[in-house]
């Protein structure tokens, strides 16, 4: 625990970023769920049995066949985490000029496919970006959008379409069975690709159990092999779902491509069975994958992350809603709604709740969706959010308890919160190390 004048000095020592704070300095951590894990007694026994051969360790067949098994992906190409598998994935199938649509974007998803020359373009559905609608599925793709956009320039253009599961910026927010399944027979008629984006899919699983008419009976395990059976190929960040601390995956079908793919994994990861992950690594996530889909754990994740959200909408928070997989996703344009876009509110608010409790959490708003790189401007997208993001079988409900109450004690507060401006711009993912002051 930290006091007032301590967090006033880290905030400033921080430049306003929550990125920039050091762990010690936080009390409650939801930066991320990304790597923050706690892993299993069975996942640290299955670390003590890395068979770490530089060249066709055990572990890497274990985590073959978990793969095999939950996801059905028979190539697996492992990588140190998921921008791994984004990099690879990118430089094989894009070519400079081409476009490539996906459902809202990611951060580093985006940045690989415009690295290698491809444009990027959003066809997710327009509940997407309006953070009260309650569309059950606010992941799903727009058919028409994606149809229009392959009519203009061209499907020999879009080697294809990145599907994510659930859709990270627009509040851990799930994909319907239905959709992707009209996604994937447009797709293969006109000879474009689909690939899933499997980081949170167990999670995205769990919602189609819940909420798809006629998947209440299916098990969570069977809803994800659905979900796969309906592309060509998966990015996978395992320090999601798959409650390891480092480790990804690219997964395909196209023994072809997989070769390709293995050419560069070599180059930019390692060999390509470790893929710059240590045996032990591989194996703890390949006990990991099984854990992930049982019923009982999933639930109660996805549970905690309800009661913090329903304490909030409890006290007339805006949060964005239905409240989604991985985290709580605080509508700081509306909270803070004194501050123009300009003097990016949701950085301001979460700087605020770091000052009020010692909780860190993280802008998803404008500072994340960076700069147009052809007109140079800011974009500015519908949602300005600050993400709680919960780690998974690490806090109790106790920190939750406190969580909500601090950001209540924020939002009664939030005349006295001021906007930022940048003293520090880094040119790429711009807001894991911008600095900032206030106006
Ligand atoms: N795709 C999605 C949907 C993600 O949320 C992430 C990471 C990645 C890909 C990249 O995976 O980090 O293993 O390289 N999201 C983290 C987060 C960083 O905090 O949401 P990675």
């Amino acid at each position: 625990m930290t006091t007032h004048a301590d967090r006033v000095a880290y905030l400033h020592e921080a430049g306003f970023n929550t990125f920039l704070l050091r762990s010690e300095d936080v009390y409650i951590d939801l930066l991320t769920d990304s790597g923050t894990n706690a892993m299993s007694d069975r996942q640290w026994a299955g670390m003590m049995m890395g068979d770490e051969a530089y060249a066709g360790s055990r572990n890497f067949y274990a985590l073959e066949e978990a793969v095999r098994t939950y996801y059905g992906f028979p190539e697996l190409i492992p990588t140190h985490q998921g921008r791994g598998a984004e990099n690879i994935l990118s430089k094989i199938l894009i070519k400079p000029g081409d476009h490539v649509p996906g459902n809202m974007y990611f951060t580093t998803t985006r940045a690989h496919q415009e690295l290698a020359g491809a444009t990027f373009h959003d066809v997710i559905i327009d509940d997407a970006h309006d953070p009260a609608s309650n569309h059950p599925f606010k992941g799903d793709v727009d058919l028409a959008k994606f149809e229009a956009l392959v009519r203009e320039v061209g499907a020999d253009r879009v080697p294809y379409i990145t599907v994510s599961a659930t859709v990270n910026l627009a509040g851990g927010q799930p994909i319907s069975l239905a959709n992707l399944r009209a996604v994937a027979e447009y797709s293969r008629a006109h000879g474009i690709k689909v690939i899933l984006d499997a980081t949170r899919a167990v999670e995205n699983a769990w919602f189609i159990q819940q909420r798809e008419p006629g998947m209440a009976g299916v098990t969570v395990a069977e809803i994800l092999k659905q979900l796969c059976a309906l592309a060509d190929g998966a990015t996978m960040s395992g320090k999601k779902d798959s409650l390891v601390n480092i480790g990804g995956w690219l997964g395909l079908r196209d023994p072809r491509l997989a070769e390709k793919a293995r050419g560069l994994v070599v180059l930019y990861e390692g060999l390509h069975t470790y893929g710059g992950l240590a045996g032990r690594d591989m194996e703890a996530m390949a006990i990991g994958i099984g854990e992930s889909v049982q019923e009982d754990y999933i639930r109660s994740r996805i549970g905690q992350v309800h009661y913090l959200g329903q304490k909030l909408i409890d006290a007339g928070v805006p949060v964005v809603r239905p409240l989604g997989g991985h985290a709580v996703f605080l509508d700081a344009a509306a909270i803070l709604d004194h501050l123009p876009r300009e003097e990016f509110p949701a950085q301001a608010l979460a700087a605020a709740l770091y000052l009020e409790s010692g909780v860190r959490s993280m802008e998803r708003g404008a500072v994340s969706a960076g700069r147009d790189p052809e007109t140079g401007e800011n974009r500015y997208p519908a949602l300005e959010l600050v993400r709680l993001t919960i780690p998974r079988r690490v806090y109790t409900q106790a920190h939750m308890d406190v969580v909500a109450e601090s950001v209540i004690e924020v939002v009664e507060q939030r005349a006295g919160v001021r906007g930022l401006r940048f003293t520090y711009e880094p040119e790429l993912l711009r807001f894991f190390q911008a600095r900032f002051e206030e106006t």
